[in-house]
């Protein structure tokens, strides 16, 4: 089990009393990310993969050490990891990449859970590509509805999130992956809420790839990682094309890189990564289960000491992965957001990145707590105490 509240006293932006409940937005940093990047800065700072001087090779060997350490943590080969900004550009990688290629009458399948990152890439490659895209509805529970019955030979592209931002929901990627392959569609997971809150093994779900960002599990900011079969990164064509892609040059045509430097073009966020390995230690060392349950149990502590509050309704399944989202009667989320802010707790009220689905709860926005390792029952008490507040003052 976790010690959370030794935990939290490796985060110092927490050491003020903040009580952060934004995590599924961005969660914060330890000493150990934030201390591996001042050193790179501060001692070996160079560009990677092209100077030859002591510095530059070590940055270089610590960038490809984060290739490889992030690679064995979900289960892929170092040349399988490409560093990305971000979970959306890691999408649209594959979007700009796989899914021009797509004609008229080919099909992506999405669902309605997506956040705008798996959601406005595949809305816009269907409408430059004339292809259709189909969204998977979701049931009362908020669970997908029927999944299967929106794949079928037309389908070139099924890309699903594993757990929903909003509902918490841990979607049955494994049979969606299954399902896909039958009909030879390309299946893409995006993982931003899955990474960070349990174990995700690429090799044991089967997917083609694998989208998620450093800053949702403890790494910095402008890493994200995209994993790809390499058999299709091999073949893929590269989406940006610049330095330290290529292998040769010429007037005329350009030899690209091995993978996966092909699809890293231009100077990469080093300090980044090498962040995001301290990052990966850090979970490793709390072990993903006991990551998994320490969520698990402020979830239900959070259900059963905020039931009393007549009118808060939570979204999503029984069973949900590191959040809930609640309204409080017809109070704004953003006003109960901003009261709690007063009383320093920091939870995300609006439309959570994931309007499509946000309107089909028939709101414009909800509120949401989301957890991860450095909360503790306090911190709960807090936001419950704090909700009761809100509840007295509005008057809802
Ligand atoms: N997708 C992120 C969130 O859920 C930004 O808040």
């Amino acid at each position: 089990m976790l010690n959370a509240e030794k935990i939290k006293k490796e985060f110092p932006i927490l050491s003020k009393g903040l009580i952060y409940l934004d995590n599924a937005a961005t969660t914060q940093k330890p000493y150990q990310v934030i201390n591996s990047m001042k050193d790179y800065y501060e001692n070996y700072n160079a560009n990677v993969h092209r100077g030859v001087y002591r510095i530059a090779v070590e940055a270089t060997e610590k960038y490809e050490e984060a290739h490889r350490v992030i690679a064995k943590f979900i289960n892929a080969l170092p040349n399988e990891v490409i560093f990305t900004k971000n979970t959306t550009e890691a999408i649209n990688l594959v979007a700009y990449s796989l899914g021009m290629k797509l004609k008229k009458g080919d099909e992506v399948v999405i669902s309605l859970m997506e956040h705008h990152s798996n959601f406005v890439p595949w809305q816009q490659i269907c409408k430059l590509t004339n292809a259709v895209l189909r969204i998977i509805p979701i049931d009362e529970n908020g669970n997908l509805k029927d999944f299967e019955k929106h794949i079928n030979k037309n389908t070139k592209i099924v890309s699903i999130t594993h757990a929903s931002n909003v509902l918490g929901t841990i979607n049955p990627v494994k049979e969606i992956i299954k399902k896909a392959h039958e009909v030879n569609a390309i299946a893409i997971i995006d993982g931003a809420q899955s990474v960070p809150h349990f174990d995700v093994d690429v090799k044991d779900l089967d997917c083609d790839f694998l989208a998620f960002s450093g800053h949702k599990m403890l790494g910095p900011m402008g890493i994200g990682v995209l994993y790809g079969k390499q058999e299709i990164l091999k073949e893929m064509k590269p989406f940006i094309y610049g330095g330290d892609m290529i292998k040769e040059v010429n007037i005329n045509d350009t030899k690209f890189n091995e993978i996966p430097w092909k699809f890293e073009a231009g100077t990469p966020n080093v300090s980044g990564a090498i962040g995001l390995i301290e990052a990966v230690n850090y979970l490793k060392r709390l072990e993903m289960n006991n990551v998994f349950s320490h969520t698990q149990q402020l979830i239900k502590y959070f259900l059963e000491t905020s039931s009393e509050i007549t009118n808060l309704k939570a979204y999503g399944p029984k069973e949900k992965n590191g959040l809930v989202s609640f309204k409080l009667g017809r109070l704004h989320p953003h006003d109960m957001s901003a009261f709690l802010d007063e009383l320093n707790i920091a939870i995300r009220g609006g439309h959570m990145c994931a309007q499509p689905l946000v309107n089909f709860l028939g709101e414009a926005a909800v509120a949401r707590a989301s957890f991860y390792v450095y909360n503790t029952k306090e911190d709960v008490d807090k936001l419950v105490k704090g909700l009761k507040k809100v509840k007295g003052v509005f008057k809802v």
